[in-house]
């Protein structure tokens, strides 16, 4: 029986990369570069199945007028507001993505984040690098304390459950959840979190804030010019969710005027382009979407794309299918 081809559009972790090899016919991108919408729409064309990232162009227009081969788009990542959801569907192309892998791994970051911001932990490496530092004294770089503040979680599901059993445990934090739906009370009881109702709810009254819900149309800019100024003047706010959700130039606004102390970001609107405000943002800790990047969770991550695929050609709905 001929395995069916496939193209995964970014170097893979090598070892998923082999198991890869084992189960299909496939094309590696050898440059390891991300795809236009033109080799997107050609890969789905030749291929039967393509297995794309976050920095693939997969949004609106690619479907249109399409003749795929691919039955299946299975992404490497849990984010998929990269791609044309309903786009696929109309084509009948099958969507997967890789959630519950990479949960601990991305509450580690975004907790990183927040200690780095809170401590200037960014700042302190730039003075000792650049040769400035002049030693120790009681006023030197003062940052905020942690623990037994107030943590404000927008989108509470599986990273920011993550987030909270961090926040709560390890720093004694309060825990304040905003979600769409109503949060199951034994989880809520777990980590110690209370819900509310709204954004404008949470946001006056916390000490830090962590966003962890989905990009895309919907929450666009959720956290706009008026909801930063609604946060505390001392509030840092920590972003491993996508950078649609912070409108940019109303953050470097709000972090030059001190309407909040801090940010750590860890994705941005237009990766890898980082508004040039936030570069000049001393109070602004920027990493280049690390969520997910370590050696155990690219790996499952992998192995949990390729089972989709493997779920799709034997006739089963893929576990993770999206849409
Ligand atoms: C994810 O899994 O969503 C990461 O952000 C990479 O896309």
């Amino acid at each position: 029986m001929t395995k069916p081809r496939v193209l995964l559009t970014r170097k893979w972790p090598e070892s998923v990369e082999k198991a890869a090899a084992e189960l299909f016919d496939v094309t590696y991108n050898i440059e390891d570069r991300p795809m236009g919408r033109a080799e997107m729409r050609a890969a789905l064309e030749i291929y039967d199945a393509v297995l794309a990232t976050v920095t693939d162009d997969v949004k609106v227009g690619t479907f249109t007028n399409l003749k795929p081969k691919a039955r299946i788009l299975a992404n490497y990542g849990v984010g998929f507001s990269h791609i044309d959801i309903e786009g696929a569907r109309a084509a009948g192309i099958t969507v997967t993505n890789t959630p519950n892998v990479l949960n601990d791994c991305t509450a580690d970051l975004a907790m990183t984040l927040l200690m780095m911001a809170a401590r200037r932990a960014g700042e302190g490496e730039r003075e000792v690098r650049a040769g400035k530092w002049a030693g120790w004294r009681p006023t030197h770089m003062i940052g905020t304390s942690i623990t037994g503040k107030t943590l404000g979680i927008i989108g509470f599901g599986r990273i920011g459950q993550a987030m909270a059993r961090r926040a709560h445990f390890g720093f004694g934090m309060k825990i304040l959840a905003q979600s769409r739906s109503a949060v199951d009370p034994t989880i809520l009881a777990e980590t110690g979190a209370v819900q509310v109702d709204t954004v404008e709810d949470l946001l006056p009254q916390c000490d830090f804030v962590s966003l962890h819900c989905p990009g895309g149309a919907a929450n666009r800019h959720l956290i706009n010019a008026d909801r930063l100024a609604s946060m505390k003047s001392t509030g840092i706010l920590v972003n491993t969710a996508r950078g649609e959700v912070v409108d940019e130039a109303a953050l470097v606004e709000a972090l030059k005027t001190g309407l909040i102390a801090g940010a750590g970001l860890d994705v941005f609107e237009e990766e890898p382009k980082v508004h040039a405000g936030l570069v000049e943002c001393e109070n602004a800790v920027l990493l280049p979407h690390l969520g997910s990047a370590t050696r155990e969770t690219r790996v499952n991550m992998g192995i949990r794309a390729l089972k989709n695929i493997e779920q799709f050609f034997e006739g089963a709905e893929p576990d993770d299918k999206v849409n």
